[in-house]
């Protein structure tokens, strides 16, 4: 086969200068006409594992605050932090008793302001937690309802009569244990939660319901924060006839029965509260991320909404659950999400799931795969949602023994189902006792690998994985071609390696991922993109060996992520 010599031109680095893509608050969009959210970087902060500023084994906002310099430093320019609002922490501040203050565990309302307007005098915003679906049963709406069939609020609850004597109204099972009902012995009816049972379900077809939530959004719009995550949105309805689900062969991790959750999740109705919420957040400009677990991209795409009236960044969470790396999977998944014509959200972690590090590890190439992943997500069209420790390569620290489980998940389905304190570990900071998180004992414990990861020893590390991450989001900030470039994949039928380029205006960028574990020589004919004799000039590469100047071939070492700029 004839191939054209490539010359390879490296570019140095050091004169990459983060470029402030977040507009100051005055002017929500950039010259172009996007909206600050659609290039920012967003970072997933999970407030009881960040930095704790008065020792008491708990991260706060003060923690998060003596932070911000080190996030805008790396290239971050929006903080979604978890629930810190007032909660029994049952489900660790998913289970909301005030939705208008900060749990004094994590700081006072004006610590809170501090927090904002720090973060804006660096041009980082900040995104909270709107947990949508159910409150803490501590919460004084829930606590009303609960006192009598006739209380104010009992229809701000899903409250329903038995089917038989000591039988739930339906088969219905919550997510986190057995039956989705419980009984009330004080009225005899049984109230309904998809979570714990601490975690009552809204009942969203009240009008009062939605008044009230949408009002708590604008709270917090007036308050400087500039968007929501929204969580669980898919359980905000149920079947009103409460049709039992189709029961399906087999038992889950929890020994239930598996069931097709027909009518208990995703009814169309979410689809109105999805467009109430986002006319709300439009009279601030602000923005709205979904928790949005969607089985393809057809599902996903109907949470932006048939008119582009719903969610702004409906969160593609679909990587999460690919199974081992292969370039076809994901090429194809990709060009599924392009050819869909949305904003692409793409995640590879979050705060209920493995961290990517410990999934992707084969033993031998783990930071490798760290790098090379991040570059793939960070070299995608679509918005950034990082989470806090990726960027070190932090992995899982999962409990030993049943004994050390915090998430009740965790205790009621050990072995088989170990929780989520794993991914939830304290931020490795420095080589110092508790990783530089806390002086107590942290509430959970740091792992040992964090003598090789952490923040401080990294950054004196040019290999790092932070080094890595450091230089891939300034490059994200400032190459056109990478915040709004089109996707044009390369090399489609290579089972081993992702090969693509972004493409804007003059700009060109080639972006090559080796996901195997095996070198590969990647032939690279770019004139169908209308360059007869390009040359390559390296903008980042995660090899350990020096490049050749010039090859037939792109050297690609295991699992590794190659930049460059195309020119003619
Ligand atoms: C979401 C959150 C998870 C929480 C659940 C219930 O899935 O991400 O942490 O337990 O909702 O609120
Ligand atoms: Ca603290």
């Amino acid at each position: 086969m004839f191939k054209k010599v490539i010359r390879f031109v490296l570019v140095g680095l050091c004169s990459l200068s983060t470029v402030v893509v977040a507009a100051a608050q005055t002017k929500p969009v950039d010259a172009e006409g996007h909206p600050w959210w659609q290039h920012a970087v967003f970072y997933e902060i999970y407030p009881r594992s960040f930095a704790d500023s008065n020792n008491d084994g708990i991260g706060d906002l003060n923690g998060i605050v003596s932070k911000l310099d080190y996030l805008k430093d790396l290239g971050v320019d929006a903080i979604w932090i978890t629930p810190c609002f007032p909660s029994p922490q049952v489900d660790f501040g998913y289970d909301v008793s005030d939705y208008e203050a900060i749990d004094p565990m994590y700081g006072t309302t004006k610590d809170f302001d501090r927090m904002v307007s720090e973060g804006q005098r660096r041009n980082i915003w900040v995104i909270l937690d709107f947990v949508v679906n159910h409150t803490s049963d501590q919460h004084k709406w829930f606590v009303d309802s609960k006192s009598s069939k006739t209380s104010e609020h009992r229809d701000w609850y899903i409250w329903r009569d038995g089917k038989a004597p000591g039988e739930p109204p339906n088969n219905w099972l919550s997510t986190f244990g057995l039956s989705a009902w419980k009984l009330d012995p004080k009225t005899n009816q049984y109230y309904y939660h998809y979570f714990y049972p601490e975690q009552p379900d809204l009942n969203w077809r009240n009008p009062a319901v939605e008044k009230a939530m949408l009002d708590v959004t604008r709270f917090w719009y007036k308050r400087g924060v500039a968007g929501f995550r929204l969580d669980a949105v898919d359980t905000l309805f149920e079947d009103p006839k409460l049709t039992d689900n189709p029961v399906l062969p087999g038992t889950d991790k929890f020994g239930r029965p598996n069931m097709e959750e027909k009518y208990d999740k995703k009814l169309p109705e979410v689809h109105d509260v999805m467009r109430k919420l986002r006319s709300a957040a439009d009279e601030f400009g602000s923005v709205l991320i979904g928790e949005t677990w969607t089985s393809n991209v057809s599902e996903l795409k109907d949470y932006y909404g048939e008119h582009n009236d719903e969610l702004q960044l409906p969160m593609d969470l679909m990587m999460t659950e690919f199974k081992g790396l292969s370039a076809d999977q994901y090429r194809k998944h990709i060009a599924a999400v392009n050819a869909a014509g949305h904003w692409p959200v793409y995640v590879i972690t979050n705060h209920d799931i493995v961290r990517s590090y410990t999934r992707y590890a084969d033993g031998t190439h783990n930071d490798d795969i760290a790098k090379m992943m991040a570059t793939l997500y960070l070299t995608l069209r679509g918005t950034a949602i990082m989470y806090y420790g990726e960027e070190i390569g932090m992995e899982n620290n999962d409990p030993k023994s049943k004994d050390d489980v915090q998430d009740p998940i965790g205790k009621l389905g050990w072995p088989l189902e170990k929780g989520r304190d794993g991914e939830r570990a304290p931020m490795q900071w420095n080589e110092s006792q508790n990783a530089g998180f806390s002086k107590a004992k942290p509430w959970l414990p740091v792992p040992a690998s964090y003598k090789a990861h952490n923040v401080a020893s990294e950054m004196k590390d040019s290999n790092s994985v932070l080094s890595f991450y450091r230089q891939l989001l300034a490059l994200r900030h400032k190459e056109p071609a990478l915040l709004e470039g089109d996707f044009q994949l390369l090399n489609e039928n290579d089972p081993n390696v992702l090969t693509y380029v972004r493409r804007y205006k003059d700009e060109a960028i080639l972006v090559v991922l080796n996901m195997s574990a095996s070198n590969q020589n990647v032939g690279l004919d770019l004139s169908p993109l209308g360059f007869a004799q390009p040359r390559l000039s390296v903008l980042l590469t995660s090899f350990h060996k020096p490049l050749p100047a010039m090859a037939a071939e792109l050297p690609m070492e295991p699992y590794s992520a190659f930049i460059a700029k195309i020119t003619k």
